[in-house]
């Protein structure tokens, strides 16, 4: 069985879907790899470097697709690529799936096996193979570092014998993968702060950090959050709540990172156009939900703009912003995907379709979209 990664194609993916590490590895269970030249140039990856872990390098994408059983992908496939995914070969990567169905149809179409990892079921048995943990953590942490830059003030307080700097102060909105790494980089850098989330159970989680958390109706959050651990689309009464207490907050932040999601529906608004005027001029907002419409308003997709004297940073994609370590991450979730799939015996993939991980991520097999999520 022949494992293909290809050199991404969309606009600004700097990361690779294997590393010399994984490729090793794929090596030890008895697959072969070739790995398209310039795939892992974005993070700093020569072709070198795979050909010494073991992996051939194909010199152009039809080369490399004409001969893969097994594609990994760190993004969905172009128009481009999917005229060249061979019928039966499996694909493994971050789809979209939810919101590209009709790219979905066309693998489909093409018999092409898709896995979509952003579905991934999260549970216990499937915490290594969970690029959205993977890629948020480091987009936290990257978010601070992106504010910190804007900033036109220090972070920690300073004492110095020309006069004291005062601590900058943080507002983390949402409390999740990318939020608790927020909260834990701010720290480290020495800035005061505060996060909200409304899933009652965070609290602590933010504290633990030493970040301090902002509550707004501990009644109504009890009702907060599924049973999967994500949170639900709020009732009115505790939006108006929620409302007055971010904008109390927010005037006596310097640096607000916004990193709240509900799956499958637009980011919630949380910053509107009204508070960001009540910030104190040169303070930053860095909105990592741009992508899902945004938590505020005014940030822009992929741009730095400034608004009301306000900084607002709006890159998608933050985890390309980190293209080596966003890598290495992404393709170890890759492989403990994939390394239980493959038969010992035969080296080649036996799935069992039984299986919650697997049912949970395959979109498309034998001609037919099967995931619930999207069978029409
Ligand atoms: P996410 O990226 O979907 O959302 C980010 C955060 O925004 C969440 O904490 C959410 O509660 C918060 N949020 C949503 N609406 C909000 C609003 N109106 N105001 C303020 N905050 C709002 O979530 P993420 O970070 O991917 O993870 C969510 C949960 O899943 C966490 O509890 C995490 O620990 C859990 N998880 C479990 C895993 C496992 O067991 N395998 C793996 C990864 C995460």
């Amino acid at each position: 069985m022949k494992i293909a990664v290809p050199r991404e194609r969309r606009t600004g993916e700097t990361r690779v879907a294997a590393s010399p590490d994984t490729v090793k590895k794929y090596i030890q269970l008895g697959l072969d790899v070739v790995v398209e030249s310039g795939a892992g140039a974005g993070a700093s990856l020569a072709d070198d470097v795979y050909r010494e872990a073991g992996a051939q390098v194909a010199a152009d994408a039809a080369a490399l697709y004409a001969e893969a059983d097994i594609v990994l992908k760190v993004q969905r496939p172009t128009d481009e690529e999917v005229a060249l995914l061979k019928p039966g070969t499996v694909l493994v990567g971050a789809m979209a799936a939810l919101v590209n169905r009709d790219l979905m149809a066309a693998l489909a179409e093409r018999k092409v096996t898709v896995f979509a990892m952003e579905l991934l079921p999260r549970i216990t048995r499937a915490q290594s193979m969970d690029i959205l943990s993977s890629q948020a953590n480091l987009a936290g942490y990257r978010a601070v570092l992106d504010a910190a830059a804007e900033f036109k003030r220090a972070i920690p307080m300073m004492m110095t014998a020309a006069g004291t700097v005062a601590p900058a102060r943080f507002l983390i909105l949402g409390a999740g993968v990318a939020g608790l790494q927020a909260i834990a980089t701010a720290k480290r850098l020495g800035g005061v702060v505060y996060a909200f989330d409304v899933r009652p159970a965070v609290k602590e989680q933010v504290e633990s950090l030493g970040g301090k958390f902002v509550e707004v109706d501990a009644d109504a959050a009890k009702d907060a959050e599924t049973a999967g651990g994500y949170a639900k689309e709020m009732g009115e009464d505790y939006k108006r709540k929620q409302a007055a207490k971010i904008a109390e907050t927010l005037k006596k932040t310097d640096i607000a990172i916004c990193t709240a999601l509900i799956p499958g529906k637009p980011a919630p608004v949380l910053i509107t156009e009204e508070m960001v005027r009540d910030m104190r001029p040169g303070s930053v907002i860095v909105d990592l939900a741009v992508e899902a419409g945004g938590n505020c308003p005014l940030s822009e997709l992929d741009k730095v703009v400034i608004k009301h004297g306000v900084t607002l940073v709006g890159y998608g994609n933050v985890p390309a912003r980190l293209a080596v370590d966003s890598s290495a991450l992404y393709a170890k979730n890759l492989l403990n995907f994939l390394t239980p799939l493959v038969d010992k015996d035969t080296k080649a993939l036996k799935l069992n379709w039984d299986d919650e991980i697997l049912k949970g991520t395959c979109v498309a097999r034998d001609g037919v979209i099967v995931h619930p999520a999207l069978a029409a």
